[in-house]
This record gives C-alpha cells, structure tokens and sequence, in this order.
C-alpha cells in the first residue's frame, strides 16, 4: 500500500494518478473527507488526517510500504509560521515512528542542505534530518522551484506589460513543473528505498525572470518585460498582498539566496523533468 498526502495539491496529486493509472494500491491523506471522494472514486482507500496529528497520521500509515510526504506550505497570511511547520515535522516524524512505513518520499527543495540564508527551504532540514534520524529508508526528493510558482503572477504581467521579482531578471535558475515531480516522487515509491536517498530534481532548462516574461509575451501575444525590484520593496508588495510579516522575509530571502548564488545542488548531476515552462505556462494560461 502506498500512502500519499497532499493529493489535492499539486504533486501528491500526480504522485496518487500515477500509481493507480499503475493499478498499484494507493490511501490518500486528506483533512476533510470530502476531498477523499473522487479518489476513492479513481479506486483509492481514504484516511482523513491532518499532518499535524500524530495519531490520526499513524493510523493513515497502517502497513505502508511506501507514503509520500511533504511539508505543507503556512497558510498565506497567517503569523507565526515556524510553529505550523514544527506541528507538521513532530506529527510526521511521530507517526513514522510509530507506523514505521517501509519508506518515505519527502518533497524538499533544492537547496535544502544549506544550514541557513535560504528563506523557507531552511525549514526543510529539520524534516530530513529527523527522517534520516528515524533510521527509515527515506528518499529526499529535493525539487527545483516550481513552475507553477508564476501562476499568480501571469495576470498581473499581461495587464500591466511588466512581470517584477525581486531575483535579478538575467539570472537563470532551476525551475521544474510539478508533473515532472509527481511522476518521480511515484517512480521512487515504487522503486522502495533502502538508507538515505537525495534525489535532485531539475527542470529540462534553468530559466531567468527575462525568459518567464518573454515566454509570457510569446503565450499572450502581448508585451511583457521583466523588471527586477530590491528584495525590500518584493517584501512589502508581498505584504500588502496579504503575506504575513515572516513569510513575506523568508520570501525575500530566498531571492537573495538566488542572487548571491548561495541557492545551489549539493550533488554533482540532477536528474532532469521533461516539461518545458513554456509548455506548463501555456497550461496555466489555457492557451
Ligand atoms: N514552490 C516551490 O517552488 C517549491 C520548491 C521545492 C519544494 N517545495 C515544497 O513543496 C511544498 C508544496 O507541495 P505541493 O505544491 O505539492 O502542495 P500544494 O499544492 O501547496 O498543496 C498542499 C497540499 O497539502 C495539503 N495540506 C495542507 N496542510 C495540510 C495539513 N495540515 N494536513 C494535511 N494536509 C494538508 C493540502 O490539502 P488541503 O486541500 O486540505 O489544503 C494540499 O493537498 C512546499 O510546502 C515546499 O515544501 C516547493
């Protein structure tokens, strides 16, 4: 049995189709069961369980061979997003223990190995670590930045002809679609572990804020230019839309982890997805 959380969310999602599409046994984690329903319809069993709860978690791992993880993001303006994320790791780490799944699959980040500087990936450690404590086989499937990261961005580009971001616009980095990673993060499942596995996870290219916006331009038909804006002012737009304070800094700090070129792999090769960002912003913009 392979227990997948996150699957209204955008890789537990493809993780959970592409096992079953596989007619490999699948449990979904939801924390309402009404978001169970189309997977249970799709031939999945349903837990209902929160990742902050321990005991519900243990049960949802009942005879797991594998359970694909991740920390779920803070919820967009509410404060004190360090004690979200501990409630996340202890209930995680408790029920692993407990349930003791023959592996994990943890979605962390590029750049998860880096102590510190790095905004929200930071806080990705502290999960690693307590799996890598755990003595469960475990794989950290350490994921490029997200294409989809740009959805809530299209928008405003188009209307305005200017896509801003606080990372220099001629800088290019990792970036990959989600699908890419929910067909890895099944692969792995799959594949079981044994000790401690990091898997990078990249993108076919590495693109800049200039390509984004060009690629948006070449999608719509309109003109966008990029624009980049002092981590500061990223900050404060990031606040009035509504951010709470510390995420809004995590954010900021990211992108200047970015620009110093502190944000990097801590392996020699990644393995790299096949969906290019033109192909998943033309997704995202229904074009
Ligand atoms: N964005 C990036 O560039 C990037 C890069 C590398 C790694 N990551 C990692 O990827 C994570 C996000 O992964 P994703 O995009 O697949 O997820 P997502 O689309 O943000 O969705 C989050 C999922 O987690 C569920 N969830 C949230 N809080 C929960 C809770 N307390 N208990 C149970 N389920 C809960 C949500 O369910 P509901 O429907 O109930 O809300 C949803 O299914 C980030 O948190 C980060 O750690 C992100």
């Amino acid at each position: 049995m392979y227990v997948v959380a996150g699957v209204s969310g955008h890789t537990g999602s493809v993780v959970a189709s592409t096992l079953l599409a596989q007619k490999q046994p699948v449990r979904v984690v939801v924390r309402e069961a009404a978001k169970g329903e189309p997977w249970k319809q799709k031939g999945a069993e349903v837990a209902v369980a929160d990742l902050k709860d321990e005991a519900a978690l243990t049960r949802a791992l009942a005879g797991a061979k594998g359970f694909y993880t991740l920390l779920a993001p803070p919820p967009w303006g509410k404060p004190n997003i360090a004690a979200h994320r501990k409630a996340i790791v202890d209930a995680t780490l408790g029920a692993v223990k407990a349930a003791r799944p023959g592996h994990v699959v943890f979605l962390s980040s590029v750049g998860a190995h880096i102590p510190a500087g790095t905004g929200p990936i930071a806080s990705l450690r502290p999960l690693e670590q307590g799996l890598r404590d755990s003595g469960i086989p475990s794989t950290f499937l350490r994921a490029a930045a997200f294409h989809e990261n740009w959805g809530a961005m299209i928008q405003g580009a188009v209307d305005g002809g200017t896509l801003y971001y606080g990372v220099t616009d001629t800088i290019r980095f990792p970036q990959v679609a989600t699908t890419d990673i929910g067909r890895v993060g099944a692969r792995l499942l799959v594949e079981g572990g044994r000790g401690v596995r990091i898997v990078e996870l990249a993108g076919p290219a590495e693109y800049s804020v200039a390509d984004v916006a060009a690629t948006i331009a070449k999608i719509s038909g309109k003109p966008v230019k990029s624009m980049t804006v002092p981590v500061p002012a990223m900050i404060a737009s990031l606040t009035g839309m509504g951010a709470s304070a510390d995420l809004a800094a995590e954010y900021g700090e990211m992108a200047e982890s970015i620009n110093s070129g502190l944000l990097g792999w801590e392996l020699p090769t990644q393995e790299r997805g096949t969906v290019t960002l033109e192909q998943r912003l033309r997704e995202l913009m229904g074009k």
